[in-house]
């Protein structure tokens, strides 16, 4: 269908919201004839897909709209989507009456129906599209997501995500092994599977079939022919059970760069988010990871300042800092979310100056540890793919255990991939020559 209606989504949050925006426009170019804009002021229909995670994206949120609604041309509409639209549902439209409609994260696959219905609000956390055979989203030239599965089923006490996205419940692993295939026909070579909890995969389908696991489905995924890299995010820790273990560092096609969320070093703290794992739990599946597999980059999320830690319980986490080395760190610092069990503690909620200087801390820590691995890359041979130009006559890629590489090229090496000597390292990148 075409028209020459405009489409502006701005995409706050993780990385399936991400690709959630993919399927909205993928879905509104198929049926309503929207094509994509990134100029507001041209734009027909202005839609952005919220994040609930931490509070501060959600005070953002009616800021923004605002801004929208200010700039937006004559008769342009405003949706609401994701997981914010998910919790605050009609409050949106209250607060915001120039909302035309709101679609929950759990809610993607009914956006053209809701688009042209002024004041639709659909928000059911029960709705269960992981049958739903989206328009194909779009992919980087190189790389696509593909989701595996939709909600969490886990209920960490700090986390929001359970009542925006709902029960989980896992994408049939045909309609995943097809999505790739067909992403690896329009040219990807990378896939990156997506998931809230991405290794209890196959625990509930939404049909009667047999149980079937993660580590089978990274089996079957790397079958597709032509597709060169498989990524995904986020495993559990708790779920790294040894067959998990065994595939990654077998299977050739697995990018050897693995998120492992810690969220506290401190088995109480572990214990009072409903973590299931303990201190030492994490550091066996680091180390069996590292023993393994030598070239094996690890990141991970933290929480500083989760109700009731203690100086202790912070050391603990600088503990596993220390003897992981990770090589990158999302660090939060601890963030109350409407709903969620960890209000129950609010009387041992720490104070805002301890909680900012526990993060300074651990930020400083992680720099003086990049600064002792990075050097180490200089004068290695690294395979690299090359994904994008730079203005300076440089070239940007990753090797396979997702480490950034700039190198001088043109736009003749994209996509392929190239051995680079490294010269130079910073704290998150690298610098070298091609040498073939
Ligand atoms: N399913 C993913 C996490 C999704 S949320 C996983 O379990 O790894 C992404 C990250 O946000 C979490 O890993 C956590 O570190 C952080 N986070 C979630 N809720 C938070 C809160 N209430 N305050 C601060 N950080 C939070
Ligand atoms: Fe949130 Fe825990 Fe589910 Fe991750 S696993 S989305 S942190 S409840
Ligand atoms: Fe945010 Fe929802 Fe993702 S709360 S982190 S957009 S699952």
């Amino acid at each position: 269908m075409s028209s020459n209606k405009k489409l502006f989504i701005q995409t706050l949050g993780c990385q399936m919201n991400d690709t959630d925006s993919q399927h909205i426009q993928a879905e509104l170019e198929k049926h309503k004839g929207y094509t994509a804009t990134d100029k507001i002021e041209d734009a027909d229909l202005i839609i952005i897909n919220t994040c609930s995670v931490r509070e501060k994206p959600v005070q953002k949120l009616f800021s923004e709209i605002g801004q929208f609604n200010k700039k937006k041309k004559e008769g342009a509409k405003i949706g609401v989507c994701g997981c914010t639209a998910s919790h605050l549902g009609h409050d949106i439209i209250k607060r915001a009456p120039y909302v035309d409609f709101v679609v929950g994260a759990r809610n993607i696959s009914k956006i053209k129906d809701v688009v042209d219905v002024k004041g639709s609000v659909e928000v059911s956390i029960d709705n269960d599209e992981s049958t739903y055979e989206f328009s194909t989203a779009k992919t980087n030239q190189y790389r696509a997501s593909v989701n595996i599965s939709v909600g969490c089923d886990k209920k960490c006490t700090y986390c929001i995500v359970p009542s925006t996205r709902g029960e989980e419940i896992s994408i049939p692993p045909e309609m995943i092994v097809e999505q790739v295939r067909k992403s690896v026909a329009l040219g990807a070579v990378e896939v990156m599977l997506l998931g809230q909890n991405v290794n209890s995969y196959g625990r509930r389908f939404s049909d009667n079939r047999e149980k079937y696991t993660f580590t089978k489905l990274l089996q079957d995924v790397s079958k597709v022919e032509g597709l060169k890299r498989i990524r995904f995010t986020s495993p559990h820790p708790l779920h790294m059970d040894d067959d998990f273990i065994e595939e990654f560092a077998r299977n050739e096609k697995i990018s050897k760069c693995i998120h492992m969320p810690l969220q506290s070093g401190s088995t109480e703290i572990l214990k009072a988010m409903k973590r299931g794992y303990t201190k030492e739990w994490f550091l066996n599946r680091a180390s069996k990871m590292r023993e393994l597999i030598p070239n094996l980059r690890i990141t991970t999320d933290i929480i500083v300042a989760f109700p009731g830690e203690t100086q202790k319980d912070f050391e603990d986490t600088l503990d596993v800092v220390n003897q992981v080395k990770f090589d990158q760190i999302f660090n939060f610092k601890y963030s109350p979310r409407p709903g969620t069990e960890a209000l129950n503690l609010a009387d041992k909620e720490i104070p805002d100056e301890i909680g900012s200087a526990r993060l300074i801390e651990l930020i400083e820590l992680h720099k003086r540890h990049l600064e002792d691995t990075m050097p180490t890359y200089v004068g290695k041979t690294l395979n690299v793919l090359v994904e994008s130009l730079k203005p300076n006559g440089e070239v940007c890629g990753f090797t396979d255990s997702y480490l950034q590489v700039f190198t001088k090229g043109s736009d003749e090496l994209l996509g392929k991939f190239v051995d680079v000597k490294i010269t130079e390292a910073t704290r998150t990148s690298l610098k070298g020559e091609i040498i073939s």
